[in-house]
């Protein structure tokens, strides 16, 4: 069965010159099964007309926003949609949403929708490389939307360059692909994670802190949001933005990381705990600046909370995962740690390893289970091994 059969695709088509390949796009999906509603932006009129489509799909198609005012069509189209394709995605239409503008049909509905986004930008070489649209494309994907990238050839201005929309049946393979990922299996389930690192105050200006970016948690929390968990991260120090669909808790120090996850933990059904805690404090922080003076100057530092201790005694049916980032002994000191934190299982890495650790975009791991069962993850993206990881903890649930 096709992945389009009985699903509801809502095709966004802007004032491209390219508009007149979303009719073959709509075709396609139609042909596979799919209930496809289009939008065309008033721009995509003067290209394509609203009959060329519903001739092909025998269906109603929408441009204005204010044609039937008895209903809100935005809400409707949104609401049932399973997935949302721009194809093609004009400047103009990038830089609306990317700024959450409602000023006609298609940007309004926009803002309603709640299904994966798939956006297929095509323009002008120099329209798609100007800085503030490459920031724009940045910021949808941030967003979590999945972008099409352009592809390279001649354009229909006669530039040579990227821009191009990509042929209909590579847009309609991307799109199912989509769809086929989005495996709503953690529906209903409330998912903890932990990013980043804690830090240990010594004055209102100093800290000592740790070398995580929260690259980890950050992926484990949106591959959680896609399989439509309910998702709270909570996270130290890190500058990635918050997760789109998530609720992002952002704290400094490790006591104030187990007050926010010791809030949601009750209710919770599993916990990542990705965050690198700092695993001791100041045992006096200074209230003013710390002055320079001559000689030695020692700081004592007394022990902080063990969040992941104080889990593994309270948990009653949440799964409990850790992480463990080691420089030696990886397996010995992983598998200490996941007995006596009484944890399902542990992820492990190597933090001097090429490729693994702290700030990289990939990672090399060891899931480690009770029960002995061992997976070794070869380097891939935090992104892949966010899936691993939370596939895991779905076979536990
Ligand atoms: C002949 C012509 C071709 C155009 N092609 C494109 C294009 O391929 N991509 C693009 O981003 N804008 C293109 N534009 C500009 C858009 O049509 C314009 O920015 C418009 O405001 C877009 O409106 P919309 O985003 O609501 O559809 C073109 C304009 C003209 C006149």
């Amino acid at each position: 069965m096709s992945e389009f059969e009985g699903k509801h695709i809502l095709l966004g088509v802007t004032g491209g010159i390219a508009a007149y390949k979303a009719i073959e796009i709509a075709s396609r999906i139609k042909k596979e099964g799919g209930l496809v509603d289009v939008i065309l932006t008033k721009g995509a009129t003067n290209f394509v007309t609203p009959l060329s489509f519903g001739e092909v799909l025998g269906r109603k198609v929408y441009v204005d926003l204010w044609e039937n005012q008895a209903e809100p069509v935005h809400i409707r189209l949104a609401e049932k949609a399973d997935l949302v394709l721009i194809a093609p995605a004009t400047a103009n239409f990038i830089a609306k949403t990317a700024n959450g503008m409602a000023d006609d049909l298609l940007s309004t509905t926009m803002l309603a929708v709640k299904s994966p986004i798939v956006v297929a930008p095509a323009m002008n070489t120099n329209m798609l490389n100007n800085p503030v649209t490459s920031e724009n494309i940045s910021k949808l994907k941030s967003l979590g939307m999945r972008i099409i990238p352009p592809a390279e050839g001649i354009l229909a201005c006669g530039a040579k360059g990227a821009g191009r929309l990509p042929e209909p049946m590579e847009i309609v393979e991307f799109a199912r692909s989509v769809l086929s990922n989005n495996k709503r299996t953690l529906s209903g389930k409330k998912i903890i994670v932990t990013a980043g690192g804690t830090i240990a105050p010594i004055d209102p200006v100093r800290f000592i802190g740790n070398r995580s970016t929260g690259k980890m948690g950050f992926a484990v929390a949106e591959e959680a949001v896609s399989r439509g968990a309910n998702v709270v991260l909570v996270t130290g120090v890190s500058h990635l933005k918050d997760v789109h669909g998530a609720k992002t808790v952002r704290v400094e120090t490790t006591e104030e990381m187990r007050t926010a996850v010791l809030a949601e933990y009750d209710n919770a059904d599993a916990v990542i705990k990705s965050a690198a805690v700092a695993d001791y404090g100041l045992e006096e922080v200074a209230t003013e600046k710390i002055k320079k003076k001559d000689g030695e100057f020692v700081l004592r530092l007394v022990r902080n909370p063990d969040i992941l201790k104080e889990l593994g005694e309270k948990k009653k049916n949440q799964i409990l995962v850790g992480f463990a980032a080691e420089t030696e002994k990886l397996a010995e000191y992983a598998n200490k740690k996941l007995v006596e934190k009484n944890l399902d299982f542990i992820v492990a890495n190597n933090v001097k390893s090429e490729g693994a650790g702290f700030g990289t975009d990939t990672n090399i791991a060891k899931l480690m289970f009770r029960d002995g069962r061992v997976i070794d993850a070869p380097i891939m993206e935090k992104s892949e091994l966010a899936k691993i990881i939370l596939d895991e903890v779905e076979s536990l649930m």
